[in-house]
């Protein structure tokens, strides 16, 4: 299994902090927004990881990221020309999967919840067996999002990208989980009529085949995508109360790397020493001594 982040886009809904710098690098109280959906990938045990984004912002990710090395994960980079949807990311990405089953995130994205890693390890494991997963999420506006709807025995029934008139209060959310094979069907998917190859075509093709798994996130879970300037506040403030009250830094690549085995202490500890007198650098620090969690 493989992973990809699409970190592109325009960001024009966060205009003027996104005119000279990507969203995705933007600050979410201690660390660039990227380190949030790479964490998530890592927390599904995915270690080969594609970041694709626009050709000015490339390089600055490559720059932040590097090889990966120091989280324990082999990072490559792909230029996506223009902004043509979130499919795209499959067709980009075909050499770098090369025939094997793929996850994607969008780089705007947070997860948090009881039983994240549960829910990612199964869809992992159903990928690499045939199916797809998306997540739903019930949200006020489902107008802006890809809404799922159910029959009476909650099986995912239709997908529509941000209909007027919305069947259900489920959003799909912005982590795709596809068998081997995806970027094939991906490579088939004719441009929308906002002129966009669209992930809803791409899921409406595997539940069409009867392919596609839709797990619900409990209300007690969090999902943000930080596009806009109320959500990215309300993102930041959300991981700093947890971060205070726990003691801990959440989404913090190094420490899940070290906690997969994919790393050792002195990895993390160079890490920390990199960060400097950051209070990222401080936990590393920390945590490498088991003082924080
Ligand atoms: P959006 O939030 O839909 O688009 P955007 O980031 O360009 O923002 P705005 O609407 O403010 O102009 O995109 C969701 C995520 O997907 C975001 O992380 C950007 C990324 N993206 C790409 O990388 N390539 C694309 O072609 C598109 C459409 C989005």
């Amino acid at each position: 299994m493989k992973g990809i982040i699409l970190a592109g886009g325009a960001g024009t809904r966060l205009y003027p902090l996104t005119k000279v710098t990507s969203k995705q690098l933007l600050p979410v109280y201690d660390k660039p927004m990227i380190y949030y959906p790479l964490s998530v990938l890592m927390l599904a045990g995915i270690r080969e990881i594609l970041i694709i984004s626009t050709p000015s912002d490339t390089p600055r990710f490559k720059e932040l990221l590097g090889d990966g090395e120091e989280f324990g994960v082999k990072l490559s980079y792909k230029v996506q020309p223009s902004p043509d949807g979130l499919a795209q990311a499959f067709v980009l990405g075909k050499e770098f999967l090369g025939g094997a089953a793929g996850a994607m995130i969008l780089g705007d994205n947070i997860f948090y919840g009881n039983g994240l890693k549960e829910l990612l390890f199964k869809a992992v494991a159903d990928a690499e067996n045939g199916r797809a997963t998306v997540f739903g999420y019930r949200v006020s506006d489902p107008e802006r999002f890809g809404v799922v709807a159910f029959d009476k025995n909650g099986v995912a029934t239709s997908i529509e990208e941000k209909p007027k008139n919305p069947k259900s209060d489920y959003a799909v959310t912005g982590l795709y989980f596809y068998p081997a094979g995806v970027s094939e069907i991906a490579e088939t998917i004719p441009l929308s009529d906002r002129k966009e190859y669209e992930i809803t075509t791409l899921n409406e093709i595997y539940l069409k085949r009867g392919l596609l798994d839709v797990q619900l996130l409990k209300s007690g879970f969090t999902w943000l995508d930080m596009g806009t300037t109320d959500s990215l506040v309300e993102a930041a403030e959300f991981v700093r109360t947890i971060e205070k009250r726990q003691n801990a830094v959440l989404f913090a690549p190094e420490t899940i790397g070290y906690s997969n085995g994919w790393t050792d202490e002195k990895r993390l500890l160079s890490a920390a020493e990199n960060y400097g007198n950051s209070s990222y650098g401080k936990f590393l620090r920390a945590f490498a001594e088991g003082k924080v969690f």
